[in-house]
């Protein structure tokens, strides 16, 4: 009997994959850094049972439509704004995420952005490095604390709980604003509910972690820029989307906040010449937030075993719901 057809999207090191390969048919775009084109991903999903994506690639009805085997689709995120949940479901395909494995990885890089934009990190690591470091001076690279300062987090899902987590070990004020209150995190994180106008007004440090969608598209944007405080760190590692980027640059220029880290834009890859890149007040990551060899590591193993479970007639174990 032959064995189910995986095609995964990014090379994956053989090693990873090992213990799926007597199940499992697997192929890959044999390149790390570089998308599968359109037209070999096309080919590819023809005869597929099952896809494993990577939050670049763009899951939708004109793809599944191309795939009349295709049983799920396992995208390597937690968020899923690239995959259409309508098509997937009129086409009998389950979608699949990591959720959990990744939050405390990237609760991290949300923290170390905070960081790094409060305490101009990036800016002073390039002064060295340009080799213009004459002499010590009372306030070069002077930034701000973090300690006892007020936190917002938006959307206290997992990763916003890690930051909470993260927050409390530095003495700040949690506040949070959520689709709906979280009475068990605010008891267990001591994080007090705010509205989000209230947040936005009274937050030293706001960090975003909601999921882009319809409702949270553009939720940054310039009025919510003029209602932060001239000393706001603004921190995105959700989506790009939910931030209006022209209205971002503007708030930087303007001195309307103090600083941003971002680890998402609008549309990714950003170049050199993205005017949030020119910024010195802004610190801008590839898309990195559940980069640690040992959380890809978990959040391939999910992607495969999630494959193994729907391809074999079981549940998935992580499915979008
Ligand atoms: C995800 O997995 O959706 C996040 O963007 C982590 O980087």
């Amino acid at each position: 009997m032959s064995k189910p057809k995986v095609y995964i999207t990014r090379k994956i090191d053989a090693t990873y994959l090992k213990a799926y390969q007597d199940q499992l048919e697997i192929r890959m775009w044999e390149k790390e850094e570089e998308a599968v084109p359109k037209e070999t991903l096309y080919q590819e999903v023809a005869d597929a049972d099952a896809l494993f994506a990577v939050l670049s690639d763009t899951i939708d009805e004109d793809l599944l439509s191309q795939a009349p085997h295709l049983k799920v689709v396992a995208n390597m995120a937690v968020g899923y704004d690239n995959i259409d949940l309508a098509a997937c479901k009129a086409h009998d395909v389950v979608a699949t995420n990591t959720p959990d494995v990744l939050s405390e990885t990237t609760a991290d890089l949300g923290f170390l952005l905070m960081m790094a934009a409060a305490r101009r990190l990036t800016e002073a690591n390039d002064w060295v490095k340009q080799d213009q470091w004459q002499s010590w001076a009372p306030f070069y690279f002077a930034g701000t604390d973090i300690q006892g300062k007020t936190l917002g987090i938006v959307g206290m899902g997992r990763i916003g709980e890690g930051i909470a987590k993260r927050a409390a070990g530095f003495d700040m004020n949690i506040q949070y604003h959520n689709r709906s209150r979280k009475k068990d995190a605010e008891e267990r994180l001591h994080a007090t509910y705010v509205d989000f106008d209230e947040l936005l007004q009274t937050s030293d440090f706001i960090v975003t972690v909601v999921p882009h969608t319809a409702e949270t598209d553009k939720m940054f944007n310039q009025t919510a820029f003029e209602k932060m405080k001239s000393s706001a760190v603004f921190v995105n590692i959700s989506r790009g989307k939910v931030v209006d980027e022209e209205a971002l640059v503007h708030a930087l220029q303007t001195g309307e906040i103090r600083s941003a880290g971002l680890d998402v834009f609008e549309e990714e890859p950003i170049g050199a010449d993205h005017p949030l890149v020119g910024l010195k007040n802004a610190v801008c990551l590839p898309h990195i937030g559940s980069a640690s060899v040992e959380t890809r590591t978990k959040m391939i193993h999910l992607c495969m075993d999630n494959i193994e479970a729907v391809v074999s007639g079981k549940e998935a174990i992580t499915p979008i719901s």
